[in-house]
């Protein structure tokens, strides 16, 4: 096992000090990514101590150190899990060759996109988030909201090392461009639209760790399986930090439910009127936000049936989520059950497989998302609300990219009349009403021992600290 260096400027476990020029690069980059950090990372909390997890090996278990720092000086640095030896390409055209430890030059310009989506995607929610500090729930959230920033700062490392060791110029000028894009800018936008939407408010934040970061997971999972193994192994260690970011988003969720099953039982209502008086967000409302997030993040996989997708898998670029799970890895003359939408027809067909490993990660993604639906209505039948459900709205709601894009369907996945939908479509999602209502809830807490009206108390600490420990210094 590596240990990893935090003697060095950039702590690694590359050996980094063996290649001169390659650490010169990072090293200019790295005061680049500090000033990006302090204008766009959290707003206001940067001169605080914040009790945040640091990796310390790459081993699974017992990876992380818990201990005070303040942002600005948390150790970014590069991790990749430890090299296999002789590992051999596992899916394809190519099973059996040896995995790459160069970036082949027919594959160059679409593991470079590749690479920049991903790493896109982490300093932009970063900026998405910025401003959420100002309206804590508690200081548990405070800090776990910045335990989740610096790590999509540190995965932006992850994807940058990657850029600067592999792809020469062109990987140093992307990096550069990684931090001069920015989430929601106009002329200048993150790549993929779901990083540009604004997370404004906690209900989104805890939504969007949920539903989107967990297409992060997917994304990855697809990564680490590439034959280009640096990226295969950067992405199996960023696997393990994010894990943590989707926790963030379910027990945010789940204790929000909680606290709105309180208050349901406790004034014996169901009126959303009367559960937002009593400062608890109603189920209808947390339905939209489900319906937003779940609906934005599925056009992140791209379009179910994709010839990029079959090229990517073809040549060992981008596997599917667990390969290992699958009998057959190469897929060469398999054909895949999908429903399409032509000339004015549902119908379904058979596509090659290899065209539909878009559709096939989406859909282990929904299924991992709908765990989290389980147990929250499980949750509010253990309240006595037989008659309430959450949901995942279908995949062909609101979709602006593949088969369904722009068409006129309903969240149960019924084809409507065009009129109603856009009459409809409003009431679905979280109104700006809804959102003024959100927003009113949305009161910062920085007493160690309360939490804000419409959320629980979390049922455990970090690290076996109290769960009223001073989770952030803030003076
Ligand atoms: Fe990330
Ligand atoms: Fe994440």
């Amino acid at each position: 096992m590596s240990n990893l260096n935090y003697q060095e400027k950039i702590p690694n476990n590359v050996d980094l000090s063996n290649d001169l020029s390659l650490q010169r690069a990072l090293e200019h980059w790295q005061p680049k990514f500090k000033s990006w950090w302090n204008d766009m990372g959290p707003d206001g909390f940067q001169s605080y101590d914040v009790y945040l997890r640091t990796a310390v090996s790459v081993d699974a278990a017992g990876w992380a150190s818990y201990g005070k720092v303040k942002m600005p000086e948390y150790r970014w640095g590069i991790f990749l899990a430890d090299q296999v030896k002789d590992k051999k390409i596992h899916f394809g055209d190519n099973i059996g060759k040896p995995v790459w430890q160069q970036v082949p030059g027919d594959y160059r310009s679409v593991l470079r996109r590749l690479i920049v989506t991903q790493g896109d995607t982490e300093p932009a929610s970063v900026e998405q988030q910025r401003m959420l500090g100002k309206t804590c729930p508690s200081l548990f959230d405070l800090r776990n909201l910045f335990q989740v920033n610096v790590e999509e700062g540190r995965h932006l490392w992850a994807m940058v090392y990657l850029l600067h060791a592999y792809f020469g110029r062109d990987g140093r000028e992307e990096a550069e461009s990684l931090l001069e894009r920015n989430s929601g800018d106009q002329d200048n936008p993150r790549i993929l639209g779901t990083f540009n939407e604004p997370i404004s408010d906690w209900v989104s934040f805890f939504m969007f760790t949920y539903f989107t970061d967990r297409d992060g997971k997917y994304q990855l999972k697809s990564l680490a399986e590439s034959s280009f193994d640096p990226l295969a192994r950067t992405c199996q260690f960023m696997l393990t930090e994010e894990a943590h970011h989707m926790q963030v988003g379910e027990s945010g969720i789940t204790r929000m439910i909680e606290r709105t099953l309180e208050k349901m039982k406790e004034l014996k209502t169901d009126s959303v009127d009367n559960i937002r008086n009593a400062g608890a967000v109603d189920l209808v409302t947390i339905q939209k936000y489900i319906n937003f997030w779940f609906s934005s993040s599925l056009d992140l996989f791209g379009s179910e049936i994709s010839t990029n997708a079959a090229t990517a898998f073809a040549n060992g670029l981008k596997g599917r989520p667990d390969e290992f799970r699958y009998n057959d890895h190469s897929e060469k003359n398999t054909l895949f059950d999908i429903e399409a939408f032509e000339n004015g027809k549902l119908i379904n067909k058979k596509v090659p497989m290899r065209n539909a490993m878009n559709e096939i990660t989406r859909q282990a993604y929904v299924d991992d998302c709908n765990i989290g639906i389980k147990r929250w209505n499980r949750l509010i039948k253990k309240y006595g609300y037989e008659e309430y459900s959450l949901a995942l709205p279908s995949t062909k709601f609101r979709r602006n990219i593949g088969v369904w894009a722009n068409l006129s369907i309903n969240p149960k996945g019924e084809f409507i009349n065009q009129d109603i939908y856009n009459r409809k479509l409003a009431s679905w999602l979280p109104s700006e009403n809804d959102k003024k209502f959100i927003n009113s809830l949305m009161i910062q807490e920085l007493d160690p021992s309360k939490t804000a009206s419409w959320i629980t108390k979390p049922r455990r600490g970090i690290n076996n600290q109290e769960i009223d420990y001073s989770y952030v210094d803030l003076n």
